[in-house]
């Protein structure tokens, strides 16, 4: 039998790091996972798929430790970089989210991108986010964002938003590295993740939804969101990975929805939630952004509705929707949905 080809995820008992893991072993890819605790019981997921008894090794690494990520990735020949804290809660002050955000984005990155470079790996997927696309003030209004368009990393860090600012830095660090030592680096910029989730937590982006179908103290504008399901994401770097001619950025945008089609939609077929409310119309023309060249190379993204009624389902599944005695809240990145 062929050896496995064997690559690192970090950050693997994350929300799309697991279905990585998932698709990576269901693939008969040999994974290397970090995880800043292996035997936290929010990671024993992993252990119960598929492949996993043969071909999943976990290691305890943090990124901001450049000596824990070298026995993960040593052996490899390819590394896929997710590990980044995705906060639920506002941070307090632009000190606390520089030692929180930019360092674990920026310096963990970099920390692993430099692991790489000793170790020898042919190619590095770094998953960025649309985060670090979006905050563009000079980007024309009507022409839709494509991988030419940066967010402005110091307006990010001027309106408090940190995660932006966190992202779009950790990916220009990514280029610089990978232009100054030679290093094969593509990254991946997906737009907001739903869908089923593999873990027993609930990830950041998920509580975005599960906001939606609860409801909440503030009722939500009638924004335009970029939705991807986390299945698609998973596939998408497994692609860019897999593909010798991808290079540089891509990014992974799905579909778009206004707040109230994704109430009317998941209401229609699952009318026994609360469902935020979402009363007031506003300007929903958001310049859409542009996955084509994502698409170009293979990718072929699944319905929204499918992403939005099977994440319903497996929250009912896991008792996520029920009555907890506190009502939901949005995450503080996504603040400006709120409606004042
Ligand atoms: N979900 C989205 O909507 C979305 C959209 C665009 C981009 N992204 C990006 O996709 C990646 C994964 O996001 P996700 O939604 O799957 O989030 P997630 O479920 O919160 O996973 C993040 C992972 O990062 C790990 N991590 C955080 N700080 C770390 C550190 N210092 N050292 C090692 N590991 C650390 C966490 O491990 P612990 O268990 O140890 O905390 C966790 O496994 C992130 O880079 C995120 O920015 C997400």
């Amino acid at each position: 039998m062929a050896t496995p080809r064997r690559v690192c995820v970090t950050g693997g008992g994350g929300f799309i790091a697991s279905w990585l893991v998932k698709l990576l072993l269901s693939r008969g890819y040999s994974v290397h996972a970090t995880f800043r605790d292996p035997d936290d019981p929010k990671n024993a997921h992993l252990n119960n798929l598929e492949g996993a008894a043969e071909n999943l090794h976990m290691f305890k690494a943090d990124v901001l430790h450049y000596d824990t990520l070298e026995a993960a990735i040593s052996g490899c020949e390819g590394v896929f970089h997710l590990a980044t804290p995705v906060p639920k809660d506002k941070i307090d002050n632009p000190e606390a989210s520089i030692l929180v955000m930019l360092a674990p984005a920026v310096k963990g990155t970099l920390n692993v991108l430099q692991v790489c470079s000793s170790a020898k790996v042919q190619k590095v997927v770094v998953v960025s986010s649309t985060s670090a696309v979006h905050f563009n003030p000079k980007w024309p209004q009507d022409k839709p964002k494509d991988e030419r368009c940066w967010s402005d990393k110091k307006l990010c860090m001027e309106i408090g938003d940190w995660y932006s600012a966190a992202k779009t830095t950790a990916e220009e660090t990514a280029w610089e590295y990978a232009e100054k030592n030679g290093l094969n680096v593509v990254t991946v910029c997906p737009c907001l993740v739903f869908g089923p989730l593999l873990q027993p937590t609930v990830s950041t982006s998920s509580n975005v939804l599960i906001y939606i179908i609860r409801g909440g103290p503030n009722a939500l504008k009638n924004i335009m969101w970029h939705i991807v399901d986390v299945r698609d994401v998973a596939d998408a770097l497994i692609l860019v990975y897999e593909k010798s001619e991808s290079s540089g950025r891509y990014i992974c945008g799905g579909d778009n929805i206004s707040t109230k089609a994704m109430v009317d939609l998941l209401k229609k077929n699952y009318p026994n939630n609360n469902y935020v409310n979402c009363n007031i119309d506003i300007d929903i023309q958001v310049a859409p952004i542009s996955s084509e060249k994502l698409i170009s190379l293979g990718w072929k993204p699944r319905k929204l509705e499918e992403t939005l009624l099977d994440s319903l389902d497996c929250y009912e599944k896991a008792g996520i929707l029920q009555d907890v005695g506190h009502p939901s809240r949005l995450p503080y990145i996504f603040r400006v949905a709120h409606q004042e």
